[in-house]
């Protein structure tokens, strides 16, 4: 059984972040209908489905005029919503209190860029100090209040050893300082997280693991309340379409991926894939316009591509590509910036580990 289902309540966006698929995106645009996203979760509780549900593949899910109306009708079917967003319309479309109370389990929120400087690269016409209250309101909220939303992460996007064609956080100053003036602005009035292990001292010695090795992790978590962390994650390359200028992808057909197993995706029309880094649809598995969800995930065309991922080939050219070798004027280029044994030897240990989590 899946772990995971990605649903696109719409992969319209208010932002348009450079570290992202969102502009080589050229799938229509639309939102998915009321109708369509009760009939998933109607299936998936008739499924006994015990994993969760995402709001969003591609898109801002915040953006849907329905969007309370779904997360209740989930919860009250006993599915498990996480919300990823760029909280960009909280609190002028929707309030902190109503978003925090909406039923959602984790609430992710997608702060990513927290300077003037790296905010540019969201490409929105707004202020950075607006985005920055904005955040702060809503965490002011969570530990001043009781909610129903039961984790709450500040996501902080860093590029610090991967050449991606963009730079996003590029040095652990910025984001030693961005958690400490979160940190600050939350308890400025002297009121302490009740579990007494988090403070200034855990936190920085938290951020010097992080330093030490663990810049490596996809996710790396660091506590600052109750219910309240920072992950500092580690940008991707969307299945190697966003890599460096100059630089092409040998397809390599030899590879494993445990998303075969693990997760869904359903886009805002119907239409069905495997990979939350598919933003475009490349990977097409089936429609739930046609087919219910457990006929999709027992059928031809994904029964195939798990047999032949169980011999050890990715059927599909997108999973190729993503398995590729990257290379630069004939020679094999390496995104991860420094090339020291240690390093090397962090980045094979991440790797295995992330296709056991998988
Ligand atoms: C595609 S967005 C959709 C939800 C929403 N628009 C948002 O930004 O939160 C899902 C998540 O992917 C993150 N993301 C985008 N590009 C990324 C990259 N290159 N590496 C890692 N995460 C990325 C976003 O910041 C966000 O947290
Ligand atoms: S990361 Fe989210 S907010 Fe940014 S462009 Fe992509 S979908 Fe939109
Ligand atoms: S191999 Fe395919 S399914 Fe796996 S992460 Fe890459 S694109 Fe997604």
């Amino acid at each position: 059984m899946i772990s995971t289902v990605f649903l696109e309540l719409t992969n319209y966006c208010n932002m348009n972040c450079d570290f992202c698929a969102n502009h080589m995106m050229t799938r229509e645009k639309g939102y998915m209908s009321i109708e369509c996203t009760k009939q998933v979760i109607d299936q998936l509780k008739q499924m006994k489905f015990q994993g969760t549900v995402i709001t969003s593949l591609m898109g801002e899910p915040l953006l849907h005029p329905k969007f309370v109306e779904i997360l209740k009708y989930s919860t009250n079917s006993g599915i498990k919503t996480n919300v990823i967003t760029n909280f960009l319309l909280v609190p002028e479309k929707i309030t902190v209190k109503k978003l925090l109370n909406a039923g959602i389990e984790t609430l992710c929120l997608s702060y990513q860029t927290p300077n003037e400087k790296t905010f540019k690269i969201r490409r929105v016409n707004k202020a950075f100090c607006d985005y920055e209250n904005k955040l702060m309101e809503i965490l002011i909220f969570a530990i001043n209040n009781k909610i129903k939303t039961q984790r709450i992460e500040i996501h902080l996007l860093q590029s610090l050893y991967n050449y991606l064609n963009v730079e996003i956080i590029e040095d652990y100053s910025l984001i030693e300082a961005s958690i400490l003036k979160i940190y600050d602005a939350l308890y400025s009035d002297g009121f302490m997280p009740s579990k007494k292990n988090i403070n200034k001292r855990t936190i920085l010695k938290s951020i010097n693991k992080f330093k030490r090795g663990n810049q490596y992790q996809d996710a790396y978590d660091i506590q600052i309340g109750p219910n309240i962390y920072v992950v500092l994650k580690r940008a991707n390359t969307w299945a190697n379409s966003l890599i460096p200028r100059g630089c092409q992808v040998d397809p390599e057909i030899k590879g494993n991926c445990g998303f075969f197993n693990s997760s869904l995706g359903i886009f805002w029309d119907g239409r069905c894939t495997v990979c939350c880094q598919d933003f475009d649809g490349s990977i097409f598995i089936g429609d739930i316009k046609s087919s219910s969800i457990e006929d999709i995930l027992s059928g031809k065309v994904l029964t195939e591509m798990r047999n032949m991922e169980d011999m050890g080939l990715l059927m599909n050219p997108y999973c190729q590509i993503c398995n590729g070798t990257i290379r630069r004027d004939g020679k094999n280029y390496s995104i991860i910036k420094k090339h020291g044994i240690i390093n090397k030897g962090f980045n094979l240990a991440n790797r295995v580990k992330s296709r056991l989590i998988q």
